[in-house]
């Protein structure tokens, strides 16, 4: 028991379309996330995979259930200590890398340090090393492959140590070959720093690989 990061229980998550018609996205479930698995969210579009992710990443919040970290109810943080928590315990990776375009590859991974406030430029450094790009530090978004702006999404992600990192399609807007370099890299990171991975993929190849599949059907885990 005390392997279980998060605890997940009676979700539900919908939104008004209109006064009177509400859409129920998430339809009551409970999942458990245990410490450092690779678990992969899969399901067709619209199952609601990136709405339970942006709950786990407390980008958003359930209408019912609760979701207990580490036996700590984050549904009862204020909102400094939400914020607090995401910026110091969760990675993001995105489909498409979201770095910012006017800063280098060191900078970005920098500045996710500095917004946690543990700046720590060496960290930065060998993070980059360790998913390869020692030699491209000082290139901006611009100026890498997409593979390569993927893998300093990575290194961003990973500088604060997170407890967790959660991944929306990562491998989505990858050709085969970087794509295949981005699986070995979160499996090989899982090696090296225990870390925990949620990662929502349509890659079934991908998926397969994973510790476990948590298949979404129509809001709900099947
Ligand atoms: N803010 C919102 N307001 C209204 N409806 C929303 C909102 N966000 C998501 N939805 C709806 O909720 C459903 C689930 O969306 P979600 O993004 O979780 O799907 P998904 O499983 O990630 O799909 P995909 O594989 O296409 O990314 C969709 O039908 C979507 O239209
Ligand atoms: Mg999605």
């Amino acid at each position: 028991m005390n392997n279980v990061l998060i605890e997940l229980k009676g979700i539900k998550k919908g939104y008004h379309i209109t006064k009177t018609n509400r859409l129920n996205v998430l339809k009551g479930f409970d999942l458990n996330i245990h410490k450092s698995e690779i678990a992969a969210i899969v399901g067709k579009s619209g199952a609601g995979k990136s709405t339970l992710l942006h709950i786990l990443g407390t980008l958003d919040i359930p209408d019912e259930g609760t979701m207990m970290f580490e036996g700590t109810d984050v549904l009862l943080m204020n909102d400094k200590q939400v914020a607090n928590f995401r910026a110091n315990d969760i990675g993001f990776i995105f489909q498409f890398h979201h770095l910012l375009p006017e800063f280098t590859a060191l900078e970005n991974v920098t500045i996710a340090s500095r917004i946690a406030g543990n700046y720590d430029e060496t960290k930065a450094k060998d993070l980059l090393n360790e998913v390869g790009l020692s030699d491209r530090i000082h290139h901006k978004p611009s100026e890498l492959s997409g593979g390569e702006a993927q893998r300093v999404a990575i290194a961003r992600a990973l500088v604060n140590s997170p407890k967790i990192i959660l991944a929306d399609e990562p491998t989505g807007n990858l050709d085969s070959e970087n794509a295949d370099a981005v699986i070995d890299l979160i499996f090989k990171l899982r090696e090296k720093f225990k870390q925990t991975f949620v990662i929502v993929t349509h890659n079934e190849e991908f998926a397969a690989k994973c510790d476990r599949i948590i298949k979404m059907v129509d809001g709900k885990i099947v």
